[in-house]
């Protein structure tokens, strides 16, 4: 045996490798939110390589677009003003409002719009074109393919709106500019902030300043809870400009307002402040409507936020207001609508300002939250000349539960899976409020539950996307079939972004890239082997040469978010050798040589890894006896999907739910016809092993065939119908749509099925 000697080859004498083109190089049919057209040239590719620039009218896009690309691709990217070949940003397009063009050719991306705002939107659907691997922090292989064609592209809604509740939980700083970066992926032009409400006040108020630092002291539950400094407040508002997002403040007045009152005696009707609250109920609190402090209060707010914000609105609240009269309630409205309109800002509010006994006050807008499709409060304001954002609970709130099971969030509109968040129309959505009425949409993220950035991520993804897709989308564009695709197809982005999102089982997820996962021998941990660059074709910096001691080893620890099975590649120099264990987890893999040790060879298997860390050593057994090593990749263990039959295309079958223990809504009986089906598709971005699990009813039946791509596969029934059955099944699932399809082959002779599960 002999390992690889240096000086030994020559340049060229390894085998020519192929680049690794990424299996999911990102396609048109990807973006979210969909454009207006899109329209892929066929053949066409433009390849973001070490010597393109970005050459745009604005700097500090071009500088934001360079500031993304950077990390992966380890590139110069320098930005300029003038032209070159590259990334054109280009300040001369005509188009409407927000909207840009994109034309991708073999020489280069051009972006044109007819604003800052228009390119960086265009920006946002660049990054979506590039391999996912882009959104890596550390430098990734590439290569750098952009899919050639033209977008044409502008909002449907000015307002594309999220909210965050800073009051019941304190939300950092950090934690709201990592949510403004990610609103900015999917075109989100507002950031609400509940800035107050029973449980905390989140924002200094120089003349008032017990309210943050009393009224802040705590959040639901009792933990410290916090508050912005004007500073802090500032910076967060220059964050999101930057970003294209305008703030909008939101003060929760007259209800909503125990930590005020509990700062303040002065501001209790009985002169006495109540203690803080740290519940959960809603409604108990109220300024006092009849004293003058009061306004005095609200003017000196309204003023000092007003002063920070330079966006147009400023949002009331005025919701719940359970514990003031309905008297009491217009008249601290038509009192306080025109101190916020005296600051220069336009009244926002929750929809009970539409109150027919509160003033119009100029160009304000109502923020509907209820659960019904008409609303009289609504229809009273947008006759007298307001506008709507659409933020309908049982659709666009996003603390609401995704299904029983989701340990976050609360349920009192009900559940929210990806579908029902995604499936409903803004311009139609409330009956007597035309399309013309609706300004936007928002989607808001009460805190009672969600404390960490984590919770954000988790109940914000993939339903903000969703809500997104409903603001800046054409309608005639809507479907969930293709919607649900494309959001699969972020869910690799997501992960290589650390974005903590539910993993729908309505999504199609595809698996992140294979060289995003690409583990380089010289970054492992290496026992007594030396790095080495000796040798041609080798990938990253160098390889690991064992250095010729028994028992020498590389070791990686190689983290996978779920259990199941995976595919390992790893590189090695080929020469022949009896033994060269690759050990996984404890489990002993041997990898043999089938040439000549100046050539690299690669081996693939197919093993189960375990959610958190798992171990891979190769070890050298001998002096000179293991290869040398250039990487190992590990693809991503594909997390388990369940499709319910009740979803799947059903022949003659019917949806029942008359036998207890199904899953979902119900399930398929096969209607007693023979030939009768029901067929599932399950798209895979890779090709490669899969596990599969069916669910059926489990009588003892001769003959019941699963087609699985053209293949026929049996599964036996071993008891009674009346009992559901798992049988797993581990196949080679094909890359794109795969067709599953389970069939009755006698009248009663199909197992009626409940779900189908794809790992
Ligand atoms: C609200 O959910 N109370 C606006």
């Amino acid at each position: 045996m002999r390992r690889l000697m240096a000086g030994v080859l020559l340049a060229g004498g390894l085998a020519a490798i192929a680049p690794a083109v990424p299996a999911n190089a990102a396609s048109f049919s990807e973006i979210v939110p969909v454009p207006v057209t899109a329209t892929p040239a066929s053949g066409v590719t433009f390849t973001l390589g070490s010597g393109t620039g970005i050459f745009t009218d604005s700097l500090a896009v071009g500088n934001y677009l360079a500031g993304i690309l950077r990390p992966s691709t380890g590139y110069a990217l320098p930005v300029a003003t003038g032209a070159g070949t590259g990334i054109a940003l280009r300040l001369n397009g005509s188009d409407p409002a927000e909207g840009y063009t994109m034309n991708i050719t073999a020489g280069g991306v051009v972006i044109q719009a007819s604003s800052a705002a228009g390119l960086f939107h265009g920006v946002q659907t660049l990054r979506q074109l590039v391999p996912a691997n882009i959104e890596s922090a550390t430098v990734q292989p590439g290569p750098w393919l952009i899919p050639g064609g033209q977008i044409v592209d502008y909002p449907r809604f000015a307002y594309r709106g999220a909210m965050l509740d800073v009051a019941r939980h304190f939300h950092p700083v950090a934690a709201v500019k990592r949510h403004i970066d990610q609103m900015a992926l999917y075109k989100i032009n507002y950031l609400h902030l509940h800035l107050s409400d029973d449980q905390g006040w989140r924002i200094v108020i120089d003349s008032w300043p017990s309210l943050a630092t009393y009224g802040g002291s705590t959040q639901v539950g009792g933990g410290p809870g916090g508050y912005y400094t004007k500073a802090q407040y500032q910076d967060l508002v220059a964050y999101a400009t930057s970003r294209f997002i305008t703030v909008v403040p939101e003060i929760d007045m007259p209800g909503h307002t125990n930590a005020a009152l509990a700062s303040y005696a002065s501001l209790n009707c009985n002169g006495v402040a109540p203690p803080l609250y740290t519940g959960t109920n809603v409604g108990f609190s109220s300024l006092c409507t009849s004293l003058p402090v009061t306004y005095t209060f609200v003017q000196n707010v309204v003023s000092e936020i007003a002063a920070m914000t330079p966006g147009p609105y400023f949002h009331l609240g005025g919701d719940e207001a359970d514990a003031t009269s309905p008297a009491q309630y217009a008249t601290f409205m038509n009192q306080v609508q025109p101190i916020v309109t005296g600051q220069g800002k336009t009244v926002m509010g929750w929809h009970q300002i539409g109150d027919p006994a509160v003033n119009h006050s100029a160009s304000r807008i109502v923020q509907y939250w209820g659960t019904t499709t008409s609303d009289t409060d609504v229809t009273s304001a947008v006759n007298r000349g307001a506008k709507v954002i659409m933020s309908p609970a049982n659709k666009a709130y996003l603390d609401m539960k995704y299904n029983a099971q989701t340990p976050l969030g609360l349920s009192w509109a009900g559940y929210i899976e990806v579908q029902t968040a995604y499936e409903w129309n803004p311009g139609t959505h409330l009956s007597g409020v035309a399309q013309s009425a609706v300004l936007g949409v928002e989607a808001p993220l009460w805190a009672e539950t969600i404390v960490t950035t984590d919770h954000i991520e988790y109940m914000a993804f993939p339903r903000l996307p969703a809500i997104a897709e409903l603001g800046w989308s054409p309608w005639s564009t809507h479907s969930w079939t293709a919607f649900r695709t494309r959001l699969g197809a972020q869910g690799p982005r997501w992960t290589i972004m650390g974005i903590d999102f539910y993993r729908s089982p309505q999504i199609p997820w595809a698996s992140p890239p294979g060289p995003g996962n690409r583990f380089e021998a010289e970054n492992a941990t290496i026992s007594q082997g030396v790095v080495a660059s000796n040798h041609a074709g080798f990938s990253g910096t160098g390889f690991v040469d064992y250095n010729n001691v028994t028992g020498s080893y590389i070791q990686w620890t190689v983290n996978s978010a779920v259990a199941g099975p995976a595919t390992v590649r790893l590189r090695y120099a080929n020469g022949t050798s009896a033994n060269r264990p690759l050990n996984i987890n404890g489990t002993v893999h041997d990898f043999t040589g089938t040439g000549a040790w100046t050539t690299w060879a690669t081996r693939t298997l197919t093993v189960n890894l375990v959610a958190g860390n798992n171990t891979i050593r190769a070890t050298a057994t001998t002096a000179n006896g293991g290869p040398n090593v250039d990487y190992l990749e590990v693809d991503p263990v594909v997390p388990t999907t369940r499709s319910e039959a009740e979803n799947a295309v059903i022949s003659q079958g019917v949806v029942e739910s008359n036998h207890a223990g199904f899953s979902g809504t119900g399930f398929v009986n096969y209607d007693n016809v023979s030939g009768s089906y029901v067929e599932f598709t399950v798209n895979r971005t890779a090709s490669g092993p899969a596990t599969i699990l069916l669910r059926y009813a489990n009588g003892a039946s001769i003959n019941r065939p699963l087609n699985v791509n053209g293949t026929m596969l049996d599964f036996a029934g071993t008891g009674a119908w009346s009992t559901w059955a798992s049988r797993t099944l581990t196949l080679n699932l094909n890359a794109g749509a795969n067709l599953i399809r389970a069939t009755a082959t006698t009248a009663n002779g199909g197992p009626n099925l409940d779900y189908l599960e794809v790992q």
